[in-house]
């Protein structure tokens, strides 16, 4: 479904990926787990159209979608739940969501869409018109995965979902996100929390100075000694 092919990325000429090159399959939930300043976010805001590559390739369905605007990408299907939240502070979390929902791919099935979203979260339900701004962090990441679900995607992008979240919300985040895949939503996690997400993870990629250093199935990475030394602390 999704190639990244050899991407490089420089801010200012400093290099944060040198070559990252990975796929995900059609329906798979891959985990890309490394240190900070690995280069997650920015191989997340480079599929979604926001970094511009140095060079490389993003091929999404046999299409190469670097160059493409963010909103374009948006409307091949792919979605984002960003670093840090980005909610809309001073809108209502009816009105967060609502934008997620206006691009055309699924602008016809806002309502319906609404009550998928209220269903997954009720305390959202109940905080429909508070400004999403007053909402506790747990809160403001229900906002930002609702309004993703909202455009109604074929993946979803998701960049440290659990960072800041009580251990009961991060379980909580975990078992949407494991809820999203199991309706059939590809997924692409970035993590810290390493063994909860390989665990729940198809496979992973392992992210280093911006460059992948080991892939393999989630078990396989839980179980490798490196893996187990730098990210479990065991
Ligand atoms: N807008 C920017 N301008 C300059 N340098 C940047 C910018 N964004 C990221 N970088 C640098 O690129 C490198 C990779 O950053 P990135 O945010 O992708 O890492 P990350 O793996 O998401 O880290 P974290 O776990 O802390 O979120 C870092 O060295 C960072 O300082
Ligand atoms: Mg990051």
């Amino acid at each position: 479904m999704l190639a990244v092919e050899g991407l490089n990325v420089s801010y200012a000429g400093s290099a944060a990926l040198n070559g990252v090159s990975l796929v995900v399959q059609a329906e798979e939930l891959i985990c890309v787990i490394g240190a900070n300043g690995a280069g997650k976010t920015s191989l997340i805001r480079s599929i979604a159209g926001i970094v511009g590559p140095a060079s490389g390739r993003i091929v999404w369905r046999g299409k190469d979608i670097v160059g493409m605007s963010p909103w374009e990408i948006c409307e091949l299907g792919i979605a984002q739940v960003p670093e840090g939240r980005e909610v809309f502070a001073n809108l209502s979390v009816e009105d967060n969501l609502v934008i997620g929902g206006s691009l055309k791919r699924a602008r016809g099935r806002r309502d319906a869409n609404l009550q998928r979203v209220y269903e997954l979260f009720p305390r959202l339900d109940e905080r429909r018109r508070q400004s999403a701004g007053t909402l506790s962090g747990g809160e403001q990441q229900m906002v930002a995965i609702g309004r993703a679900m909202m455009s109604e995607p074929e993946m979803i992008m998701f960049d440290e979902p659990s960072i800041g979240l009580s251990p009961a919300l991060t379980t909580v985040m975990f078992d949407v996100v494991k809820r999203l895949h199991d309706d059939k939503i590809t997924i692409l996690l970035v993590e810290q929390n390493v063994a909860s997400s390989l665990s729940i993870g198809n496979r992973g990629y392992v992210l280093e100075n911006g460059s992948v250093v080991l892939e393999g199935s989630g078990q396989d990475l839980l179980s490798n000694e490196d893996v187990r030394r730098a990210y479990l602390g065991l």
